[in-house]
């Protein structure tokens, strides 16, 4: 046990799925792991074990933005082994060529800050996803008739931004879309020799409004989900 996981020693994966949503972790978890266990429901936080075609897999939520996602990531990986974090969740689009339902891939993520701010100082550092996880789920996108689009997001700290002028020069610089994790998650990923990937799904879009209907929701999340599997068990 940790302060925020409730699991065993040995009941949490070396790969580990993470959705935002708890209730998506649960929902993943038994819609496509055999025997899918809960290990986790400190502070509501689902968390669930199974296998997928023989593999062992956690699904894991991380909660919210960075801060939430950094607690989970740090346990899992330094209590509990985990080498593999591959982030589910969704995004708004940020250029004119990417529509509601597309699938972004994050190959890095721009801040205006992390959890790991204080340790960088002055320093920029450029996280980035893993290249091996990159490629396989790319390729195993095509499998999925989605629109797929990989190059950087913005991993904000704030869902109502009140900085449009920035996001003006995000999307004047070809920045995919906006999320609220990726880029920690792929700075822990660099300190602690894990593979990290986000996989996201363009729920909205900043420059249309266009939203993507709540009953069509569950598809793409599920779509998400055998992108990363794949993925994770690729070559
Ligand atoms: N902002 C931040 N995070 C998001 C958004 C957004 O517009 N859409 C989905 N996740």
């Amino acid at each position: 046990m940790t302060i925020h996981i409730g699991a065993e020693p040995g009941q949490i994966a070396e790969t580990v799925l993470m959705p935002g949503d708890p209730y998506r972790a649960k929902w993943a978890a038994e819609t496509f792991l055999d025997d899918p266990k809960l290990v986790n429901e400190v502070r509501g936080m689902l968390g669930f074990t199974g296998t997928w075609k023989g593999h062992p897999v956690t699904i894991q939520g991380s909660g919210m933005g960075m801060p939430s996602l950094s607690i989970y990531a740090n346990e899992l990986t330094r209590d509990y082994g985990a080498k593999t974090l591959i982030r589910i969740g969704s995004c708004g689009a940020m250029q004119p060529d990417i529509k509601v339902r597309d699938l972004v891939l994050a190959m890095t993520a721009t801040t205006l800050s992390t959890p790991s701010r204080g340790i960088f100082g002055d320093l920029n550092f450029a996280p980035c996803a893993d290249w091996g996880l990159l490629q396989a789920a790319a390729a195993e996108a095509r499998n999925h008739n989605v629109a797929t689009h990989v190059g950087g997001i913005y991993s904000s700290d704030v869902f109502y931004d009140e900085r449009p002028d920035l996001n003006e020069q995000m999307v004047r610089h070809g920045v995919l879309a906006v999320e609220m994790e990726a880029a920690e998650l792929y700075i822990l990923a660099a300190r602690h020799k894990l593979r990290a990937l986000a996989v996201l799904t363009v729920s909205d879009h900043l420059l249309t409004g266009d939203a993507l209907p709540s009953e069509e929701r569950e598809k793409s999340f599920g779509q998400m989900v055998e992108i990363a599997l794949a993925a994770a068990f690729a070559g």
